[in-house]
């Protein structure tokens, strides 16, 4: 028998039988619930989509509650361990691993595309000196789309598959130039023999050597943290990107407007925010002063709690095991006794317990990437780079679902009622 829900309206006393698919209702089916028929119908009050699925998925799946994370169906863990960034970002935009030979024509395929145009690293150089790096990632991206007009086909597959590849190449190279921009250095170029993170770390770090030698260590690490932020499904930034998306916008402008939400410190420049919070504690003795101005209100404890996980977060896991072989090779980043104090303690501590609140991806991931010779404010911009793939994947998946429509959220007004215009002369 199908299952349904029913519903008593005590306005009217009538019943209505609404269909359960999913474990979830469709709020359109409650437009039927009306007193008068010239009614608009019963809408449901869901700011911050606390309890709302706004679309169908076949990419990413979190329990939360077991601190469980799926790519396509593989655990986190498992692709942490065995795979490789590009091997994932193919798995979450195409479904499955890839064979060997597409393994290969894949990567050369994406390599073909990391060169920048010469006006796009122009562009960069307009750039004040202490331009935000995300600021210059996001405006960039956006500007891909006048080099590229052939990109607003968004209904030929053909179209979107090499919109695909040019975004997934190039932007490394987009962040590397916004770090070279930052401190000063000429844009290096490609180096297409190396792997996918090989070739970045040369972009970012290659000074007069004629070939840059990559650290292994340092290589895979950056790897995995790349493979960890891969997706995460309706997030903030995902969310943006199909609510661009959905107006048929092209995936370069989608892809800056995910960007611009990935950068507020409440989602991906929660990492940076995690590094100036440690500097501005000092010390490990200040922990227990700072935890205690937490409780009372005054500011969050960065890199910690998530909408969706309420155990510890899985990636956060991974991360922090991954620390230690960084900072064999790096050498200790003095941050990490105080980030284990502030876990220990607030681990520990009944508010943090009571709400759940744990380490999250962002809590761990920039001692490492200060470790690795990062400045702070790069932190947002090394999310965004693994985090294209979800962003195209989830666009890609969007338009291709006939469900989806424009996004265009409903609100209650509780504004003014119809009232005359005054002249200014008249107005008190
Ligand atoms: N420090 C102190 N208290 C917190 C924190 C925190 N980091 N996070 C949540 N709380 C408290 C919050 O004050 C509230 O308490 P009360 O019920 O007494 O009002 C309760 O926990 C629930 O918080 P919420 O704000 O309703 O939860 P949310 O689901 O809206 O917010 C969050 C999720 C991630 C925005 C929030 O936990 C937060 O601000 N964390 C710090 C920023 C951060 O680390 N963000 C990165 C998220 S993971 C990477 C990503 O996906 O971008």
């Amino acid at each position: 028998m199908a299952e349904t829900l029913t519903i008593t309206d005590n306005r009217t006393g009538k019943q209505y039988e609404v269909p359960i698919h999913d474990g979830t209702i469709k709020a359109t089916d409650l437009r039927q619930i009306k007193v008068t028929p010239d009614e608009f119908g019963m809408m449901t009050y869901d700011p911050a989509f606390m309890n709302t699925a706004a679309c169908k998925s076949r990419i990413t799946y979190i329990d939360g509650d077991k601190g469980v994370l799926l790519y396509r169906g593989y655990p986190i863990e498992q692709l942490a361990e065995q795979s490789d960034f590009l091997e994932t970002a193919y798995l979450i935009l195409f479904g499955e691993l890839p064979s060997a030979k597409h393994y290969d024509e894949w990567k050369r395929n994406v390599m073909l595309h990391t060169m920048l145009h010469t006006n796009l690293s122009k562009l960069m150089e307009g750039f004040r000196h202490d331009a935000h790096p995300m600021g210059m990632f996001i405006s960039t991206v956006g500007a891909l789309s006048t080099f590229y007009p052939d990109a607003k086909d968004i209904f030929s597959a053909e179209s979107r598959r090499l919109q695909t590849l040019r975004l997934i190449a190039k932007v490394p190279s987009i962040a590397a130039y916004c770090f070279r921009h930052s401190i000063g250095r000429p844009f290096n170029l490609p180096d297409n023999d190396l792997s996918y993170v090989g070739n970045f770390l040369n972009l970012l770090f290659r000074m007069t050597e004629p070939r840059f030698t990559v650290n292994p260590v340092l290589e895979r690490a950056l790897d995995v943290l790349f493979i960890l932020h891969a997706d995460h499904e309706q997030n903030c930034s995902t969310s943006t990107m199909r609510a661009i998306g959905s107006s048929h916008a092209d995936p370069y402008s989608a892809l800056a407007g995910a960007a611009a939400a990935l950068y507020g410190p409440l989602h991906g420049g929660a990492n940076e925010a995690v590094l100036r919070m440690l500097n501005e504690i000092g010390s490990k003795n200040n922990v227990p002063a700072f935890i205690k101005r937490v409780k009372a209100g005054e500011g969050r404890l960065m890199g910690f709690g998530h909408r969706v996980y309420k155990s510890y977060d899985p990636r956060a896991k991974i991360i922090k095991r991954m620390a230690d072989l960084v900072f064999d090779v790096t050498g200790k980043n003095p941050l990490l006794d105080m980030a284990l104090e502030l876990e220990r303690i607030a681990l520990e501590d009944e508010y943090f317990v009571s709400r759940k609140l744990y380490p999250n991806v962002d809590f761990y991931s920039g001692l490492i990437y200060q470790a690795m010779g990062f400045p702070v404010d790069m932190f947002p911009v090394l999310f965004a780079i693994p985090r294209t793939a979800g962003w195209i994947a989830q666009w890609d998946e969007m338009l291709n679902d006939a469900d989806q429509k424009i996004v265009r959220p409903r609100q209650i007004y509780i504004g003014s009622g119809p009232r005359d215009y005054v002249p200014k002369e008249k107005r008190r």
